[in-house]
């Protein structure tokens, strides 16, 4: 298996893991890698002192590259009627468990497009690859990247956001369909075209100077070798990772994974404030359901923390966030290294 993204990410077989704040974990990217494939680190709900540790405690269990993932969403605009209204549309969920909603909301996470100490710390520890999701940064932050030789990825929804990275410099797209677990990278959601997997890897192969990853329901070695057909030089999986003993999945997110539950996965916006893709669960009913205006994206997210964490304490799990592609039920529960192994070899048969 050879093709320009491989010697460009220096790996062997065409397998990234996708970074998954929540779920992947230095353990996790570090065995994938080992085995050839790429691993993902998600720093971008992390503050930098956290992100170096993940960084480093990766680059301890490894010499291979791995990739290193941040969020470049717009930042949230603080707005206290939403806000205000949101907290009251969720105070009789959280009277069902005993507990009063917050009084207020915080953006909860700096997105990476105006952390310069982010960014700083990047350019010191130079990790072999880094990705944006949500967006692009400034231009000036991808060139200092890119001079201190660290390969870029964009995830790209539409032919227009795929322009935009190529235009920006990056190295390679990733071309994340609507089938996808986790949160969409559309730039602007308010534009989201929803393109599935399929036509969305054909149209940028055919549009696009750059190599595409292909991302969004690939399971198996079948499903690689599709979207390479396609015209992908890669593929990145997320959801067929989580049973991994390596991820931090909690135990009920494995169970919902291992049965009926993962057959219906659904968008909602409801959760963070941006469109993303989980198993369905109040999150996506009760919640989604006659939701007024939300908050920007990640301020939502904070009421939708202390909800689960109401629910948590009654040991109710109908607000956790599960994030789970539509390729779900296909999940295996295997070692990571074992799992790379296994998708190279159904790639070959
Ligand atoms: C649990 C989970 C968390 C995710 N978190 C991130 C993230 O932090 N950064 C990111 O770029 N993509 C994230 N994604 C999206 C992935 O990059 C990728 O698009 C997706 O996993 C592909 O679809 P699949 O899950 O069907 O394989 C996440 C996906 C899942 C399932």
């Amino acid at each position: 298996m050879s093709n320009r993204l491989l010697s460009l990410l220096n790996i062997e077989v065409p397998i990234i893991q996708s970074p998954m704040v929540g779920v992947s974990t230095p353990k996790l990217a570090a065995a994938v890698s080992n085995a050839g494939g790429l691993g993902s680190i998600g720093i971008g709900a992390s503050n930098v002192e956290q992100a170096r540790a993940m960084l480093l405690e990766t680059a301890a269990l490894t010499d291979k590259p791995f990739n290193v993932n941040v969020f470049s969403h717009q930042p949230a605009v603080q707005d206290s009627v939403r806000e205000s209204q949101w907290l009251n549309f969720l105070a009789p969920f959280f009277a069902e468990f005993n507990a009063a909603a917050p009084t207020s909301l915080r953006e909860i996470y700096t997105s990476f497009v105006e952390d310069a100490d982010m960014l700083q710390m990047l350019l010191e520890e130079k990790p072999a690859v880094v990705s944006f999701h949500f967006g692009l940064p400034a231009q000036s932050a991808i060139d200092a990247l890119k001079d201190a030789g660290v390969v870029l990825l964009c995830s790209v929804t539409s032919l227009a956001e795929a322009k935009m990275a190529e235009h920006a410099g990056v190295h390679a797209l990733v071309a994340q369909g609507y089938e996808a677990g986790g949160h969409r990278g559309v730039f602007d959601p308010s534009q989201d075209s929803e393109m599935g997997t399929f036509a969305l890897v054909r149209v940028l192969a055919d549009a696009c100077r750059l190599p595409v990853i292909a991302a969004g329901g690939i399971m198996d070695g079948a499903g690689i070798k599709a979207v390479m057909q396609l015209g992908a030089s890669a593929a990145q999986l997320g959801t067929a990772f989580i049973l991994c003993p390596e991820s931090s999945a909690s135990a009920a997110y494995r169970e919902a994974l291992k049965g009926p539950r993962a057959h219906q996965t659904k968008v909602t916006s409801a959760i963070s404030g941006r469109p993303a893709r989980g198993m369905v669960n109040r999150n996506f009913t009760s919640l989604a359901a006659n939701a007024p205006a939300l908050p920007d994206y990640p301020i939502a997210y904070d009421a939708n923390k202390a909800l689960n964490m109401a629910a948590g304490a009654k040991a109710n799990t109908d607000f956790a966030v599960q994030w789970a592609g539509q390729g779900a039920p296909l999940a295996r529960e295997l070692p990571a290294a074992a799992l790379v192994n296994v998708l190279a070899l159904e790639m070959k048969s």
